[in-house]
């Protein structure tokens, strides 16, 4: 079987995939033409960012079986057009945490002594003390946003170094917090006390643009900001305004909204208050023998072997297990997402309950999959059908599941309870014929709907009307409606109605929506889409 390296990897990766038995070709920075001509040798694809796996790539790969990704992020690759044709897209998140943490704290202190413009300054033939006055960290308060992985081992770091520190993560629990000495705050709170800030979210459709004009606005005008994460979490323009008009003192950034950038691409390269990196978070030899290691092995395991690990788009189990669960599956994975996307706070229990059939099957695979469900709206790539029970564990979520024979309404209903600290909601699903998921209960509102691809959840008042107009607006909006639920509880004035749309409800629009008469809230969401 061969294998294509299409991306620069550390050699212990190629060694790993040759040593199993592999062939193995490493051609690297191929045109993406070029890349659809040579695809259709091949039954594994190494990547890290620079390749695009795009679905003409995937349509052209007739061998191909896996993609594999050194590293995390996988917005490079269209994971919907590769679970369609059945290809395992896996990746390595766990090898380059420390390594990130470490850049992370490398600029902080790098815009704290003014390091880069005091070099460049220099090798300009200057020598200017009176320009660089730097400024200690030693009991300054540094405020991390998203303290997962790579924020928790920032925050360590840093109380090395003396420093207090703040967090906002609202699905993080407040005892792991407090545990890494962590003071929890809201996100102006931690904009107003912080000396410093450094982002560790992943992106996610509520963390785009989280940063903006009265993020920075907020900020003590001698804070400095940090971005190792991803690129789109803080808005561009408003970090430039914020420091071309003094209105914070520096600011740092490895990750762009667009990569690679250039000064056409981000005027904050102008600024001399301004250092960056071009992506290189993950750029040590270490992390990069971690990821490399890790994703060959993978490889080799799955190609040579069938065992699937890490994989963001194939549930970890066996073919006959598949067999007799593979809708339950995609189904609990649907679930998690919805039960995450409509959840407030941070989630402490989850109870599942099988009944009927199902209730004689081995049903763990489907509570894995409703745990990769709910963490990926908010961790995205870093979980995985593996190490989404050890995130639960990590985060002290207790997950219960209990089994009765007896069925209700249908013959075989899962149903699912999330408790956070904020409250709870319940959701129920089955799957109708032999493949088609539903989502039946939501809540006390009874209804029949398909939870996949994007759509949009309304609160209305049970009034003539309302449908209407909402169909009205939306297609003015250019949002066309592929499927519609209406959901009713037994004695309620209100109802919910579930819409499926082609594409994402955008938020302009979205307000729209709740401006309509007798529509008292409306939430888009995106779930997982699957093959049938
Ligand atoms: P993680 O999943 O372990 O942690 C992310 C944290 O963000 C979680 O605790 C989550 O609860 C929190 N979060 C999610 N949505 C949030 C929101 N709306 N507000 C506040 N907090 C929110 O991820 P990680 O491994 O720590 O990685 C963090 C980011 O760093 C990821 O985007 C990852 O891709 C990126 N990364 C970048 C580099 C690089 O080269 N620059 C290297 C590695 C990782
Ligand atoms: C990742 O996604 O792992 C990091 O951003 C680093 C990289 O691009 O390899």
């Amino acid at each position: 079987m061969k294998v294509l390296i299409s991306d620069n990897l550390a050699p212990i990766g190629e060694e790993i995939l040759k040593k199993a038995g592999l062939e193995v070709d490493v051609n690297t920075g191929l045109p993406p033409e070029e890349l659809k001509a040579i695809i259709p040798d091949y039954d594994g694809l190494v990547i890290r960012s620079a390749t695009k796996v795009r679905e003409d790539i995937i349509e052209a790969a007739t061998k191909l079986k896996v993609v594999g990704r050194a590293g995390i992020g996988l917005d490079n690759v269209d994971i919907p057009a590769a679970s369609e044709k059945g290809i395992v897209v896996m990746n390595a998140p766990d090898g380059n945490a420390t390594t990130a943490a470490e850049h992370a704290i490398t600029m902080m202190m790098s815009l704290a002594r003014n390091i880069p413009q005091a070099t460049a300054s220099m090798k300009a033939g200057k020598w200017e003390k009176k320009n660089f006055m730097g400024r200690e960290v030693t009991g300054k308060t540094l405020g991390i946003v998203g303290i997962g992985r790579i924020g928790s081992i920032v925050a360590n770091r840093v109380q090395g170094l003396q420093m207090k520190v703040i967090a906002y993560d609202p699905f993080m629990p407040e005892e792991l917090v407090q545990k890494l000495g962590v003071e929890r705050v809201e996100l102006l709170e931690l904009a107003q006390r912080s000396d410093f800030i450094s982002v560790h979210t992943p992106l996610t459709k509520d963390t785009h643009h989280l940063l903006s004009t009265d993020f920075f606005a907020n900020m003590k005008k001698d804070a400095m900001f940090i971005d190792c994460a991803r690129g789109g979490v803080l808005d561009e323009e408003a970090l430039y305004e914020a420091l071309k008009e003094g209105r914070i003192a520096g600011a740092a950034l490895d990750v762009f909204e667009k990569e690679p950038t250039t000064l056409e691409g981000t005027p904050l390269l102008s600024l001399d208050s301004f250092i960056c990196t071009p992506h290189l978070g993950a750029s040590t030899t270490e992390a990069q023998e971690n990821v490399a290691s890790a994703i060959a092995e993978q490889m080799a395991d799955y190609l040579l072997k069938g065992a699937v690990r890490n994989a963001v788009n194939v549930p970890s189990v066996s073919d006959e297990v598949l067999a007799k669960i593979g809708p339950y599956i995609t189904l609990g994975e649907m679930l998690g997402s919805l039960h995450m996307q409509i959840a407030r706070g941070s989630v402490e229990e989850v109870n599942l309950e099988f009944s009927g059939e199902l209730a004689d099957q081995d049903t763990g695979p489907v509570a894995v999959a409703f745990l990769k469900g709910l963490f990926t709206p908010i961790l995205q790539d870093a979980v995985n059908f593996v190490n989404a029970p050890l995130i639960a564990k990590e985060r002290g979520i207790k997950v219960v599941e209990a089994k009765t024979q007896q069925s209700s309404d249908f013959t075989n209903l899962v149903r699912i309870t999330v408790k956070t600290n904020e409250g709870s909601n319940m959701l129920a699903g089955t799957v109708f014929g032999k493949q088609e998921p539903r989502l039946v209960r939501l809540n006390s509102f009874c209804l029949e709907a398909l939870p996949a691809g994007p759509m949009l959840l309304v609160y209305n008042k049970n009034v003539p009307g309302v449908i209407g107009a909402l169909g009205t607006t939306l297609g003015e909006g250019g949002v066309n409606i592929s499927r519609m639920t209406v959901g009713r509880q037994q004695v309620s004035e209100q109802n919910i109605i579930l819409l499926n749309t082609d594409t994402q409800v955008p938020p302009e629009l979205l307000s729209q929506v709740t401006q309509l008469d007798h529509i008292d809230s409306a939430m888009a969401l995106q779930l997982p889409v699957h093959a049938a």
